[in-house]
Protein backbone atom coordinates (compact mmCIF):
# COMPACT_ATOMS: atom_id res chain seq x y z
CA UNK A 1 0.00 0.00 0.00
CA UNK A 2 2.66 2.32 0.95
CA UNK A 3 4.74 1.45 -2.14
CA UNK A 4 1.76 1.96 -4.30
CA UNK A 5 1.35 5.65 -2.71
CA UNK A 6 5.15 6.43 -3.07
CA UNK A 7 4.87 5.19 -6.70
CA UNK A 8 2.04 7.70 -7.43
CA UNK A 9 3.91 10.49 -5.48
CA UNK A 10 6.61 9.77 -8.52
CA UNK A 11 4.73 9.87 -11.24
CA UNK A 12 3.01 13.07 -9.64
CA UNK A 13 6.46 14.69 -9.11
CA UNK A 14 7.91 13.66 -12.76
CA UNK A 15 4.63 14.87 -14.02
CA UNK A 16 5.15 18.46 -12.17
CA UNK A 17 9.05 18.50 -13.11
CA UNK A 18 7.99 18.30 -17.00
CA UNK A 19 5.15 20.71 -16.38
CA UNK A 20 8.09 23.00 -14.64
CA UNK A 21 10.53 22.66 -17.77
CA UNK A 22 7.27 23.82 -19.80
CA UNK A 23 6.59 26.78 -17.58
CA UNK A 24 10.18 27.93 -17.78
CA UNK A 25 10.55 28.10 -21.14
CA UNK A 26 9.14 31.98 -21.36
CA UNK A 27 9.06 34.58 -19.00
CA UNK A 28 5.56 35.18 -18.46
CA UNK A 29 5.20 31.50 -17.21
CA UNK A 30 8.04 31.48 -15.49
CA UNK A 31 6.44 32.24 -11.95
CA UNK A 32 4.56 29.31 -12.73
CA UNK A 33 6.62 27.14 -13.74
CA UNK A 34 9.06 27.49 -10.98
CA UNK A 35 5.93 26.87 -8.49
CA UNK A 36 5.40 23.15 -10.02
CA UNK A 37 9.19 22.47 -9.79
CA UNK A 38 9.13 23.39 -6.05
CA UNK A 39 5.70 21.60 -5.31
CA UNK A 40 7.03 18.51 -7.16
CA UNK A 41 10.03 18.44 -5.26
CA UNK A 42 8.39 18.98 -1.88
CA UNK A 43 6.11 15.59 -3.45
CA UNK A 44 9.26 13.58 -4.15
CA UNK A 45 11.01 14.29 -0.71
CA UNK A 46 7.94 13.50 1.06
CA UNK A 47 7.31 10.37 -0.92
CA UNK A 48 11.02 9.27 -0.55
CA UNK A 49 10.79 10.61 3.49
CA UNK A 50 7.83 8.12 3.77
CA UNK A 51 9.61 4.95 2.40
CA UNK A 52 12.49 5.09 4.79
CA UNK A 53 12.79 2.55 7.36
CA UNK A 54 13.27 3.89 11.14
CA UNK A 55 16.85 3.87 10.59
CA UNK A 56 16.79 5.90 7.40
CA UNK A 57 14.81 8.63 9.08
CA UNK A 58 17.66 9.25 11.56
CA UNK A 59 20.14 9.67 8.76
CA UNK A 60 17.66 11.37 6.40
CA UNK A 61 15.74 13.86 8.96
CA UNK A 62 19.55 15.98 9.92
CA UNK A 63 20.70 15.91 6.45
CA UNK A 64 17.29 17.22 5.14
CA UNK A 65 17.19 20.21 7.78
CA UNK A 66 20.89 20.85 7.41
CA UNK A 67 20.64 20.82 3.91
CA UNK A 68 17.86 23.07 4.05
CA UNK A 69 19.01 25.35 6.24
CA UNK A 70 22.36 25.89 3.96
CA UNK A 71 20.09 26.32 0.63
CA UNK A 72 17.86 28.28 2.33
CA UNK A 73 20.58 30.69 3.56
CA UNK A 74 22.80 30.51 0.18
CA UNK A 75 20.03 31.67 -2.11
CA UNK A 76 19.17 34.13 -0.45
CA UNK A 77 22.29 35.96 -0.05
CA UNK A 78 23.69 35.34 -3.78
CA UNK A 79 23.34 38.59 -5.53
CA UNK A 80 21.27 37.70 -8.96
CA UNK A 81 25.31 38.35 -10.99
CA UNK A 82 26.42 35.45 -8.95
CA UNK A 83 23.80 32.87 -9.83
CA UNK A 84 25.74 31.27 -12.28
CA UNK A 85 28.71 30.65 -9.52
CA UNK A 86 26.08 28.93 -7.32
CA UNK A 87 24.52 27.11 -10.01
CA UNK A 88 28.10 25.75 -10.87
CA UNK A 89 28.21 24.60 -6.80
CA UNK A 90 25.43 22.98 -7.17
CA UNK A 91 26.42 21.12 -10.19
CA UNK A 92 29.54 19.80 -7.93
CA UNK A 93 27.12 18.31 -5.10
CA UNK A 94 25.36 16.94 -7.43
CA UNK A 95 28.40 15.18 -8.89
CA UNK A 96 29.95 14.39 -5.79
CA UNK A 97 26.45 12.82 -4.50
CA UNK A 98 26.88 10.59 -7.74
CA UNK A 99 30.09 9.62 -7.05
CA UNK A 100 29.80 8.85 -3.40
CA UNK A 101 26.57 6.79 -3.97
CA UNK A 102 28.33 4.65 -6.60
CA UNK A 103 31.31 4.33 -4.20
CA UNK A 104 28.97 3.32 -1.29
CA UNK A 105 26.82 1.05 -3.56
CA UNK A 106 30.13 -1.17 -4.72
CA UNK A 107 30.68 -1.49 -0.94
CA UNK A 108 27.20 -2.49 -0.37
CA UNK A 109 27.41 -4.92 -3.52
CA UNK A 110 30.38 -6.23 -3.08
CA UNK A 111 30.95 -10.46 -3.66
CA UNK A 112 26.63 -10.00 -3.77
CA UNK A 113 25.79 -10.68 -7.22
CA UNK A 114 26.85 -12.67 -10.33
CA UNK A 115 26.70 -13.10 -13.88
CA UNK A 116 25.42 -10.55 -16.99
CA UNK A 117 23.55 -9.38 -13.76
CA UNK A 118 26.60 -8.19 -11.91
CA UNK A 119 28.40 -6.89 -15.15
CA UNK A 120 25.54 -4.55 -16.42
CA UNK A 121 25.25 -3.33 -12.04
CA UNK A 122 28.88 -2.96 -12.59
CA UNK A 123 29.15 -0.99 -15.71
CA UNK A 124 26.56 1.21 -14.53
CA UNK A 125 28.30 1.87 -11.12
CA UNK A 126 31.80 2.78 -13.07
CA UNK A 127 29.95 4.98 -15.36
CA UNK A 128 27.65 6.94 -12.58
CA UNK A 129 30.86 7.31 -10.85
CA UNK A 130 33.02 8.36 -13.26
CA UNK A 131 30.65 11.23 -15.00
CA UNK A 132 29.82 12.21 -11.26
CA UNK A 133 33.67 12.69 -10.45
CA UNK A 134 34.17 14.93 -13.86
CA UNK A 135 30.72 16.67 -12.78
CA UNK A 136 32.38 17.58 -9.22
CA UNK A 137 36.13 18.80 -10.46
CA UNK A 138 34.95 20.36 -13.53
CA UNK A 139 31.86 22.61 -11.16
CA UNK A 140 34.59 23.27 -8.81
CA UNK A 141 36.54 24.99 -11.46
CA UNK A 142 33.60 26.34 -13.36
CA UNK A 143 33.06 28.07 -10.10
CA UNK A 144 36.06 29.38 -9.20
CA UNK A 145 36.79 30.75 -12.44
CA UNK A 146 33.62 32.53 -12.68
CA UNK A 147 34.24 33.62 -8.73
CA UNK A 148 37.86 34.97 -10.62
CA UNK A 149 39.53 32.46 -7.50
CA UNK A 150 41.02 31.06 -11.01
CA UNK A 151 42.35 32.76 -13.98
CA UNK A 152 39.98 32.63 -16.65
CA UNK A 153 42.60 32.60 -19.60
CA UNK A 154 42.93 28.58 -20.57
CA UNK A 155 45.62 26.50 -19.40
CA UNK A 156 46.47 25.07 -22.69
CA UNK A 157 48.82 21.96 -21.72
CA UNK A 158 50.92 20.45 -24.50
CA UNK A 159 49.32 18.20 -25.92
CA UNK A 160 45.95 18.11 -23.93
CA UNK A 161 43.64 16.17 -26.77
CA UNK A 162 46.17 13.54 -26.46
CA UNK A 163 46.19 13.62 -22.85
CA UNK A 164 42.59 13.44 -22.89
CA UNK A 165 42.03 10.63 -25.00
CA UNK A 166 44.95 8.28 -23.36
CA UNK A 167 43.08 9.28 -20.22
CA UNK A 168 39.99 7.85 -21.63
CA UNK A 169 41.58 5.06 -23.21
CA UNK A 170 42.38 4.20 -19.74
CA UNK A 171 39.82 4.43 -17.80
CA UNK A 172 38.03 2.13 -20.39
CA UNK A 173 40.19 -0.09 -19.62
CA UNK A 174 39.99 0.07 -16.07
CA UNK A 175 36.22 -0.26 -16.52
CA UNK A 176 36.68 -3.59 -18.55
CA UNK A 177 38.95 -4.78 -15.53
CA UNK A 178 36.18 -3.42 -13.00
CA UNK A 179 33.50 -5.09 -14.57
CA UNK A 180 34.91 -8.58 -14.69
CA UNK A 181 36.22 -8.37 -11.06
CA UNK A 182 33.70 -6.51 -8.96
CA UNK A 183 31.96 -9.28 -7.93
CA UNK A 184 34.53 -10.81 -6.27
CA UNK A 185 35.50 -10.09 -2.98
CA UNK A 186 38.94 -9.04 -2.29
CA UNK A 187 39.93 -8.49 -5.96
CA UNK A 188 41.63 -5.60 -7.54
CA UNK A 189 38.05 -3.84 -8.06
CA UNK A 190 38.08 -1.47 -5.28
CA UNK A 191 41.86 -0.28 -6.52
CA UNK A 192 40.77 0.45 -10.27
CA UNK A 193 37.36 2.09 -8.68
CA UNK A 194 38.64 4.12 -6.75
CA UNK A 195 41.86 4.98 -9.37
CA UNK A 196 39.13 5.77 -12.15
CA UNK A 197 37.54 8.19 -9.41
CA UNK A 198 40.69 10.47 -9.49
CA UNK A 199 41.11 9.98 -12.82
CA UNK A 200 37.97 11.30 -13.68
CA UNK A 201 38.54 14.13 -10.63
CA UNK A 202 41.92 15.08 -13.05
CA UNK A 203 39.74 14.83 -16.56
CA UNK A 204 37.08 17.48 -15.31
CA UNK A 205 39.52 19.93 -13.87
CA UNK A 206 41.94 19.18 -16.92
CA UNK A 207 38.69 19.55 -19.43
CA UNK A 208 37.29 22.83 -17.70
CA UNK A 209 40.61 24.55 -17.09
CA UNK A 210 41.21 24.46 -20.67
CA UNK A 211 38.25 26.96 -21.32
CA UNK A 212 38.08 30.15 -21.44
CA UNK A 213 36.14 33.45 -20.46
CA UNK A 214 33.70 33.92 -23.07
CA UNK A 215 32.78 29.89 -23.15
CA UNK A 216 32.40 29.85 -19.31
CA UNK A 217 28.14 29.80 -19.72
CA UNK A 218 27.85 26.85 -21.86
CA UNK A 219 30.30 24.98 -20.06
CA UNK A 220 27.96 25.57 -16.74
CA UNK A 221 25.59 24.62 -18.94
CA UNK A 222 27.35 21.58 -20.23
CA UNK A 223 28.08 20.68 -16.37
CA UNK A 224 24.48 21.09 -15.70
CA UNK A 225 23.60 18.34 -18.16
CA UNK A 226 26.05 16.18 -16.82
CA UNK A 227 24.92 16.69 -13.35
CA UNK A 228 21.64 15.04 -14.25
CA UNK A 229 23.24 12.13 -16.09
CA UNK A 230 25.24 11.49 -13.24
CA UNK A 231 22.31 11.76 -11.69
CA UNK A 232 20.20 9.51 -13.35
CA UNK A 233 23.06 6.59 -12.65
CA UNK A 234 22.68 7.04 -9.28
CA UNK A 235 18.93 6.54 -9.57
CA UNK A 236 19.70 3.41 -11.62
CA UNK A 237 21.88 2.15 -8.82
CA UNK A 238 19.55 2.98 -5.70
CA UNK A 239 16.51 1.35 -7.94
CA UNK A 240 15.02 5.16 -7.39
CA UNK A 241 12.87 5.65 -10.74
CA UNK A 242 12.08 9.01 -10.36
CA UNK A 243 15.98 9.94 -9.85
CA UNK A 244 15.97 8.34 -13.34
CA UNK A 245 13.60 10.33 -14.35
CA UNK A 246 14.62 13.83 -13.21
CA UNK A 247 18.15 12.91 -14.34
CA UNK A 248 17.23 12.15 -17.36
CA UNK A 249 14.81 15.45 -17.58
CA UNK A 250 17.98 17.69 -16.58
CA UNK A 251 20.99 15.66 -18.72
CA UNK A 252 18.74 16.42 -22.10
CA UNK A 253 17.35 20.16 -21.18
CA UNK A 254 21.25 21.21 -19.97
CA UNK A 255 22.31 19.60 -23.25
CA UNK A 256 20.00 21.51 -25.10
CA UNK A 257 20.54 24.57 -23.08
CA UNK A 258 23.86 24.21 -24.28
CA UNK A 259 23.37 23.62 -28.18
CA UNK A 260 21.03 26.92 -28.14
CA UNK A 261 23.65 28.90 -26.28
CA UNK A 262 26.47 27.26 -28.61
CA UNK A 263 24.13 28.41 -31.58
CA UNK A 264 24.35 32.21 -29.71
CA UNK A 265 27.79 32.39 -30.12
CA UNK A 266 27.79 30.63 -33.82
CA UNK A 267 30.30 28.27 -31.81
CA UNK A 268 30.38 24.74 -32.64
CA UNK A 269 29.71 22.79 -29.22
CA UNK A 270 33.42 20.51 -29.98
CA UNK A 271 35.25 24.18 -30.16
CA UNK A 272 33.84 25.26 -26.95
CA UNK A 273 34.36 21.44 -25.21
CA UNK A 274 37.79 21.02 -26.68
CA UNK A 275 38.74 24.92 -25.30
CA UNK A 276 41.07 27.36 -26.08
CA UNK A 277 39.03 30.29 -26.47
CA UNK A 278 40.62 33.71 -25.14
CA UNK A 279 43.80 32.26 -25.13
CA UNK A 280 47.48 34.01 -25.69
CA UNK A 281 47.30 32.74 -28.91
CA UNK A 282 43.64 34.84 -30.13
CA UNK A 283 43.69 38.23 -31.18
CA UNK A 284 41.94 40.18 -28.61
CA UNK A 285 44.09 42.92 -27.59
CA UNK A 286 44.84 44.03 -23.87
CA UNK A 287 41.76 45.59 -22.18
CA UNK A 288 41.34 48.88 -22.44
CA UNK A 289 43.86 48.80 -25.57
CA UNK A 290 43.65 51.88 -27.87
CA UNK A 291 41.65 51.00 -31.03
CA UNK A 292 42.41 51.65 -34.83
CA UNK A 293 44.28 55.03 -34.40
CA UNK A 294 43.89 55.31 -31.36
CA UNK A 295 40.18 57.14 -32.19
CA UNK A 296 38.65 58.50 -29.14
CA UNK A 297 35.16 57.93 -28.24
CA UNK A 298 32.77 60.69 -28.37
CA UNK A 299 31.13 62.06 -25.21
CA UNK A 300 27.17 63.04 -24.23
CA UNK A 301 26.27 64.34 -20.54
CA UNK A 302 22.68 62.88 -19.44
CA UNK A 303 21.20 66.31 -19.37
CA UNK A 304 21.88 66.33 -23.12
CA UNK A 305 20.55 62.97 -23.44
CA UNK A 306 17.66 63.94 -22.20
CA UNK A 307 17.20 66.51 -24.36
CA UNK A 308 17.80 64.44 -27.50
CA UNK A 309 15.53 61.94 -26.07
CA UNK A 310 12.66 64.14 -25.91
CA UNK A 311 12.29 64.33 -30.02
CA UNK A 312 13.44 60.33 -30.49
CA UNK A 313 10.39 58.93 -31.88
CA UNK A 314 11.80 55.44 -31.91
CA UNK A 315 13.93 54.22 -29.24
CA UNK A 316 15.45 50.66 -28.61
CA UNK A 317 16.90 49.96 -25.21
CA UNK A 318 19.84 47.17 -25.12
CA UNK A 319 20.91 46.00 -21.47
CA UNK A 320 23.60 43.86 -20.81
CA UNK A 321 25.30 42.84 -17.87
CA UNK A 322 26.37 46.47 -16.51
CA UNK A 323 22.45 47.07 -16.48
CA UNK A 324 22.09 44.03 -14.04
CA UNK A 325 25.31 44.96 -11.67
CA UNK A 326 24.32 48.62 -11.48
CA UNK A 327 20.44 47.31 -10.39
CA UNK A 328 19.36 50.02 -13.34
CA UNK A 329 16.20 47.73 -14.42
CA UNK A 330 13.80 50.32 -12.52
CA UNK A 331 14.47 53.57 -13.75
CA UNK A 332 15.18 52.45 -17.09
CA UNK A 333 11.44 50.96 -16.95
CA UNK A 334 10.28 54.42 -15.78
CA UNK A 335 12.58 56.34 -18.72
CA UNK A 336 10.60 53.71 -20.96
CA UNK A 337 6.98 54.56 -19.43
CA UNK A 338 8.05 58.50 -20.02
CA UNK A 339 8.91 58.35 -23.41
CA UNK A 340 5.96 56.19 -24.78
CA UNK A 341 3.49 59.17 -22.69
CA UNK A 342 5.35 61.14 -25.29
CA UNK A 343 4.36 59.52 -27.79
CA UNK A 344 7.89 57.59 -28.71
CA UNK A 345 8.30 53.33 -29.82
CA UNK A 346 10.56 51.87 -27.21
CA UNK A 347 11.52 48.23 -27.60
CA UNK A 348 14.20 46.25 -25.60
CA UNK A 349 16.42 44.02 -27.67
CA UNK A 350 17.64 41.13 -25.71
CA UNK A 351 20.35 38.68 -26.89
CA UNK A 352 20.81 34.96 -25.92
CA UNK A 353 23.57 35.64 -23.81
CA UNK A 354 23.25 39.01 -22.51
CA UNK A 355 24.58 39.44 -19.08
CA UNK A 356 25.63 36.73 -17.07
CA UNK A 357 23.22 33.51 -17.05
CA UNK A 358 20.35 32.81 -19.91
CA UNK A 359 17.47 34.77 -19.59
CA UNK A 360 19.10 37.31 -17.40
CA UNK A 361 18.00 40.31 -18.93
CA UNK A 362 14.66 38.81 -18.86
CA UNK A 363 14.29 38.37 -15.45
CA UNK A 364 15.29 41.71 -14.55
CA UNK A 365 12.82 43.39 -17.04
CA UNK A 366 10.50 41.19 -15.53
CA UNK A 367 11.60 42.30 -11.77
CA UNK A 368 10.94 45.75 -13.17
CA UNK A 369 7.75 45.47 -14.48
CA UNK A 370 8.87 46.47 -18.06
CA UNK A 371 5.45 44.86 -20.58
CA UNK A 372 6.69 41.29 -22.00
CA UNK A 373 5.40 42.86 -25.42
CA UNK A 374 8.05 45.34 -25.16
CA UNK A 375 11.04 42.79 -25.23
CA UNK A 376 11.72 41.45 -28.18
CA UNK A 377 14.56 38.13 -28.78
CA UNK A 378 17.52 39.14 -31.24
CA UNK A 379 15.54 37.40 -34.40
CA UNK A 380 12.56 39.99 -34.04
CA UNK A 381 14.36 43.05 -33.55
CA UNK A 382 17.64 42.74 -35.56
CA UNK A 383 15.88 44.08 -38.94
CA UNK A 384 14.59 47.28 -36.89
CA UNK A 385 17.89 48.68 -35.83
CA UNK A 386 18.51 50.47 -39.30
CA UNK A 387 15.12 52.67 -38.76
CA UNK A 388 15.39 53.50 -34.89
CA UNK A 389 16.91 56.96 -34.17
CA UNK A 390 18.36 56.19 -30.66
CA UNK A 391 19.72 53.27 -29.51
CA UNK A 392 20.60 53.09 -25.36
CA UNK A 393 23.49 50.66 -24.71
CA UNK A 394 23.19 49.70 -20.87
CA UNK A 395 25.96 48.25 -19.30
CA UNK A 396 26.21 45.86 -22.54
CA UNK A 397 29.40 44.87 -24.77
CA UNK A 398 30.22 42.07 -26.11
CA UNK A 399 26.80 41.72 -27.70
CA UNK A 400 26.63 44.69 -29.90
CA UNK A 401 30.63 44.40 -30.93
CA UNK A 402 31.19 44.77 -34.76
CA UNK A 403 34.03 42.90 -35.03
CA UNK A 404 31.65 39.78 -34.33
CA UNK A 405 30.42 40.54 -38.12
CA UNK A 406 33.05 42.33 -39.97
CA UNK A 407 36.88 41.57 -38.36
CA UNK A 408 37.71 37.89 -39.36
CA UNK A 409 40.48 38.31 -36.22
CA UNK A 410 38.17 39.11 -33.76
CA UNK A 411 38.09 36.38 -31.02
CA UNK A 412 34.12 36.91 -31.24
CA UNK A 413 33.95 36.77 -35.11
CA UNK A 414 30.89 34.73 -35.82
CA UNK A 415 28.32 35.11 -33.11
CA UNK A 416 25.62 37.14 -33.94
CA UNK A 417 25.20 40.49 -32.18
CA UNK A 418 22.45 43.22 -31.97
CA UNK A 419 23.27 46.03 -34.86
CA UNK A 420 23.11 48.69 -32.21
CA UNK A 421 25.51 50.89 -35.24
CA UNK A 422 23.03 50.69 -37.79
CA UNK A 423 20.72 53.42 -35.77
CA UNK A 424 20.77 56.80 -36.21
CA UNK A 425 22.19 57.33 -32.63
CA UNK A 426 24.09 54.78 -30.03
CA UNK A 427 24.69 55.92 -26.62
CA UNK A 428 26.61 53.79 -24.44
CA UNK A 429 26.25 54.02 -20.73
CA UNK A 430 29.23 52.24 -19.17
CA UNK A 431 31.89 53.55 -15.98
CA UNK A 432 35.16 53.61 -18.36
CA UNK A 433 36.76 51.70 -20.50
CA UNK A 434 36.74 48.58 -19.00
CA UNK A 435 36.14 45.84 -21.57
CA UNK A 436 33.55 43.23 -21.48
CA UNK A 437 33.43 39.20 -20.93
CA UNK A 438 35.28 38.18 -23.71
CA UNK A 439 38.26 41.16 -22.76
CA UNK A 440 38.06 42.41 -25.98
CA UNK A 441 37.77 46.01 -27.80
CA UNK A 442 34.82 46.77 -29.02
CA UNK A 443 34.96 49.72 -32.34
CA UNK A 444 31.22 50.38 -31.75
CA UNK A 445 32.44 52.89 -28.96
CA UNK A 446 34.59 55.19 -31.63
CA UNK A 447 32.33 55.34 -34.62
CA UNK A 448 30.99 58.45 -35.69
CA UNK A 449 27.12 58.08 -34.74
CA UNK A 450 27.85 56.65 -31.16
CA UNK A 451 28.77 58.72 -27.86
CA UNK A 452 29.43 57.43 -24.76
CA UNK A 453 27.70 58.20 -21.23
CA UNK A 454 30.30 57.42 -18.54
CA UNK A 455 29.49 56.91 -15.14
CA UNK A 456 27.49 54.31 -13.14
CA UNK A 457 24.42 53.33 -15.46
CA UNK A 458 21.59 53.37 -12.86
CA UNK A 459 23.23 57.03 -11.39
CA UNK A 460 23.33 57.78 -15.07
CA UNK A 461 19.59 56.61 -15.86
CA UNK A 462 18.72 58.56 -12.41
CA UNK A 463 20.06 61.81 -14.13
CA UNK A 464 18.09 61.41 -17.66
CA UNK A 465 14.99 60.99 -15.43
CA UNK A 466 15.64 64.24 -13.22
CA UNK A 467 16.31 66.20 -16.07
CA UNK A 468 12.99 64.72 -17.93
CA UNK A 469 11.02 65.74 -14.70
CA UNK A 470 11.62 69.03 -14.59
CA UNK A 471 8.95 71.41 -15.53
CA UNK A 472 10.96 73.10 -18.99
CA UNK A 473 11.71 69.62 -20.18
P1 LIG B 1 29.76 42.47 -21.22
O1 LIG B 1 30.29 42.29 -22.59
O2 LIG B 1 30.33 41.67 -20.13
O3 LIG B 1 29.92 44.04 -20.89
C1 LIG B 1 29.42 44.58 -19.73
C2 LIG B 1 29.80 46.06 -19.70
O4 LIG B 1 29.09 46.64 -18.62
C3 LIG B 1 31.28 46.30 -19.48
O5 LIG B 1 31.87 46.79 -20.65
C4 LIG B 1 31.34 47.31 -18.31
O6 LIG B 1 32.13 48.44 -18.70
C5 LIG B 1 29.87 47.71 -18.13
N1 LIG B 1 29.49 47.90 -16.74
C6 LIG B 1 29.81 47.14 -15.67
N2 LIG B 1 29.28 47.65 -14.56
C7 LIG B 1 28.59 48.75 -14.93
C8 LIG B 1 27.81 49.70 -14.21
N3 LIG B 1 27.64 49.65 -12.89
N4 LIG B 1 27.24 50.71 -14.92
C9 LIG B 1 27.42 50.80 -16.26
N5 LIG B 1 28.13 49.92 -16.98
C10 LIG B 1 28.72 48.92 -16.31
O7 LIG B 1 28.19 42.26 -21.17
P2 LIG B 1 27.16 41.82 -22.31
O8 LIG B 1 27.24 42.76 -23.46
O9 LIG B 1 25.87 41.64 -21.60
O10 LIG B 1 27.71 40.46 -22.87
C11 LIG B 1 27.67 39.27 -22.12
C12 LIG B 1 29.02 38.59 -22.19
O11 LIG B 1 29.11 37.67 -21.11
C13 LIG B 1 29.24 37.79 -23.46
O12 LIG B 1 30.60 37.78 -23.83
C14 LIG B 1 28.78 36.39 -23.05
O13 LIG B 1 29.35 35.37 -23.86
C15 LIG B 1 29.30 36.35 -21.63
N6 LIG B 1 28.58 35.47 -20.72
C16 LIG B 1 27.25 35.25 -20.90
C17 LIG B 1 26.58 34.44 -20.05
C18 LIG B 1 25.12 34.20 -20.33
S1 LIG B 1 24.56 32.72 -20.40
N7 LIG B 1 24.32 35.21 -20.52
C19 LIG B 1 27.23 33.88 -18.94
C20 LIG B 1 28.61 34.17 -18.72
C21 LIG B 1 29.26 34.97 -19.66
P3 LIG B 1 32.80 49.37 -17.58
O14 LIG B 1 33.62 48.47 -16.73
O15 LIG B 1 33.58 50.36 -18.34
O16 LIG B 1 31.68 50.00 -16.82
Amino acid sequence: MLQGLVTAAYIGASALFIASLGGLSHPETARRGNLYGIVGMALAVLATAAGASAGGWALLAPSLVIGGIVGALLAARVAMTSMPQLVAVLHSFVGAAAALVGIASFFGSEGHATGAEAVIHSIELFLGVFVGAITFAGSVVAWGKLEGKIRSKPLLLPGRHGLNLALLLVVAAMGVGFAMTASVTGSVALPLLLGMTALGCFLGWHLVMAIGGADMPVVVSMLNSYSGWAAAAAGFLLGNDLLIVTGALVGSSGAILSYIMCKAMNRSFWSVILGGFGSDEGAAPAKGAAIEGGAEPLVILAADLADRLLSARSVIVVPGYGMAVAQAQHPVRELTALLRKRGAIVRFAIHPVAGRLPGHMNVLLAEAAVPYDLVLEMDEINADFCTTDVVLVIGANDIVNPGAIDDPTSPIHGMPVLPAWEAGEVIVFKRGRGAGYAGIENPLFVLPNTKMLYGDAKKSMDAILTRLRTPEA
